[in-house]
């Protein structure tokens, strides 16, 4: 089947290497506008995105998250509001919010696509040091990066490529009850 968000989902790749061209403004706007659509638990919106391009914060962000390949000219830190997830009654462990992450950074990484740049996502960082270097206000856990920019002509390996792998390796049916 051909559609224009299948063809999308299937062609994304995460961009490790990315050029020292800017990211607009409008661009990120445009993609946290996309995120803001994304599902969440219950309808909550429990995310709060901290979004920059100004070079400071960004080599900071660099030096604390050791997932960072990219030199990215832009980033958006999903953060959960623990302080909010509590009024609405999530308990800590509930896995509600953090799972919210995962639908805004998927909408996110197909956004950014959409606005022809690339886009990487990054957990693997200090999650109290991003807190403290970007002040984030109390409460706000830190839980993902996207690194965003302009797609290299040059990209590094993937990661342990899939060989192969399609969705039938990954799928059970249920089979029909007798009755
Ligand atoms: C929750 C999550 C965390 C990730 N953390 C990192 C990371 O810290 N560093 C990194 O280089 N890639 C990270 N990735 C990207 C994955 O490695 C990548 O999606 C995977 O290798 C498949 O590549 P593809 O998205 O291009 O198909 C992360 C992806 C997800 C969904």
């Amino acid at each position: 089947m051909t559609d224009p968000v299948l063809d999308a989902i299937r062609r994304r790749r995460v961009t490790r290497a990315m050029t020292d061209e800017p990211v607009s403004r409008e661009q990120v706007e445009t993609i946290l506008d996309a995120a803001r659509w994304a599902p969440t638990a219950g309808n909550r919106h429990l995310q709060r995105y901290v979004a920059t391009t100004h070079s400071g914060p960004l080599r900071v962000l660099r030096m604390v998250s050791p997932g960072m390949i990219p030199r990215p000219p832009a980033a958006i830190v999903i953060c959960v509001d623990r302080g909010l997830s509590e009024q609405y009654g999530f308990r800590p462990e509930a896995p509600g919010p953090w799972i919210d992450v995962g639908t805004a950074t998927a909408t996110i990484l197909l956004a950014a696509q959409a606005v022809g740049l690339g886009a990487a996502p990054v957990s693997s960082f200090s999650h109290a040091a991003v807190a403290e270097a970007l002040g984030l206000p109390d409460g706000w856990d830190p839980v993902l990066i996207v690194c965003l920019g302009h797609p290299a002509p040059e990209q590094p390996r993937p990661i342990s490529p899939n060989r192969g792998l399609t969705w039938r390796d990954l799928t059970q049916w249920v089979p029909a009850h007798e009755s």
